[in-house]
């Protein structure tokens, strides 16, 4: 809140950062500290007192901030990003998954729920930690300055950090399985319900026989399935808000972008992950029993003990994979750009030669 509060009265302009200065202390105390929260630097000596000619030089602080920001950017980020962060860079066209539209400020990883706006912290981990499983690097080699004004340049490139409202945090409850002891009961409780109560494996693949599937449904008070989709042992590709195909993690073989520790686990489970398909399920973790009244059948605590059990299948993973395994994107299905609709089979004693490359716009096709 308080970074885009100081935005707001930049656009204002000096005059009126003088009369909050003099009318309202308590917000001009916001505003010097936010500045200063941003990476800036100067701590006013007395923010108390809140003298309006400091809080101007601090907006000149942050304007040279955006100017930073916004050279930085142009050094090391658009050529992915786009001079205009719009997401279309150079090296755009050649990656999978596209690199961010920053203009539709869809952000994918916070500690808050899908769909809202990530907070500097969540930032600050996305670009010193990067997206493993993508090109976005890891950029833990600036300094910690030259963070914050990228993180200050990055939101003036959407109107969606002026008129977004304060997002509240997803809840936290403590991880009632830490400590060594806790790890197998909590991997055996987190396959119990990734299987049978969350269902992931309507996404992502099942790690488990259909029968013991079963097993787990009825244990979570639900009908065991008749049939289940052919291919439950790999994911299902699932379209994005961009309409771009994506496929939801196999955990034992293809990275999970936003870290693998528990805590990064909790994080992206329970608050899902913004613009694709996969849900926020801190508010649907809560199951009362009717064979127990007054009993639990899922709780809260069940999403740290689905960190531990995605975390050990990714132990999973091979350190190296053998070469057809590290192609995680040639699955069976093509993936058409745009949702283009695919063209005519060519029979293939009359496809000419190369053929396929020249068709490689349209569609991908394994
Ligand atoms: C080599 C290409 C590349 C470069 C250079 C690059 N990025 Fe990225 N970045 C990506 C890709 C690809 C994604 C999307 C990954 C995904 O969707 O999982 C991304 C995503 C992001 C995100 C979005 C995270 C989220 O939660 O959605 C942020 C923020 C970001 N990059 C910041 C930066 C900054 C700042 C720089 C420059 C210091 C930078 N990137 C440089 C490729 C790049
Ligand atoms: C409706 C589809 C859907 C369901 C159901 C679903 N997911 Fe996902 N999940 C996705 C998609 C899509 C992604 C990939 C997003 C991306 O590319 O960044 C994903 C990504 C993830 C990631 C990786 C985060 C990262 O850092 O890259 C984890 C962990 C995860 N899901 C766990 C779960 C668990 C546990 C469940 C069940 C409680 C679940 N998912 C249910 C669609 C789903």
């Amino acid at each position: 809140m308080s970074t885009r509060l100081g935005s707001v009265v930049l656009v204002f302009g000096e005059s009126t950062l003088n009369r909050i200065g003099a009318m309202s202390p308590g917000l001009a105390v916001v505003l010097l500290a936010s500045v200063s929260l941003c990476g800036c630097g100067t701590e006013p000596s007395d923010s108390g007192a809140a003298r309006p000619s400091q809080v101007g030089f601090q907006t000149g602080v942050r304007t040279s901030l955006i100017e930073e920001g916004r050279k930085h950017y142009n050094l090391y980020c658009a050529g992915c990003h786009g001079e205009t962060g719009d997401g279309k860079g150079e090296a755009a066209r050649f990656l999978d998954p596209k690199p961010r539209d920053f203009q539709l400020a869809k952000y994918k990883f916070s500690t808050n729920r899908a769909g809202q706006l990530p907070t500097d912290d969540d930032l600050r981990r996305t670009i010193t930690k990067g997206l493993k499983g993508s090109a976005m690097p890891g950029w833990d080699m600036l300094p910690p300055r030259t963070v914050g004004s990228l993180i200050t340049y990055l939101k003036t490139l959407s109107p969606r950090w002026e008129t977004s409202p304060d997002a509240a945090p997803i809840p936290r409850v403590d991880d009632p399985y830490r400590g060594a002891e806790g790890r197998s009961a909590a991997i055996a409780r987190g396959e119990a319900v990734y299987h049978g109560f969350s269902t992931c494996w309507t996404c992502h693949p099942a790690y488990v026989s259909h029968a013991r599937i079963n097993e787990h449904l009825v244990a979570m008070e639900s009908s065991p399935r008749e049939s289940f989709r052919p291919n439950l042992n790999e994911s299902e590709g699932k379209l994005n808000s961009e309409n771009q195909m994506i496929y939801p993690p196999d955990f034992r073989r293809d990275f999970v972008r936003a870290g693998a520790e528990i805590d990064d686990l909790y994080r992206s489970i329970a608050a899902g992950i913004s613009g694709t398909a996969m849900p926020t399920w801190v508010d649907s973790i809560e199951l009362p029993s009717e064979r127990h009244p007054g009993t639990s059948l899922v709780t809260i605590t069940d999403l740290w003990a689905m960190a531990y059990y995605v975390q050990s299948l990714i132990l999973e993973r091979p350190a190296l994979l053998s070469a057809d395994a590290i192609l995680v994107r040639a699955r069976p299905q093509a993936i058409y750009l745009h949702g283009d609709p695919p063209p005519p089979p060519v029979p293939e004693d009359t496809a000419p030669m190369g053929e396929e490359f020249l068709d490689d716009e349209e569609f991908i096709e394994e």
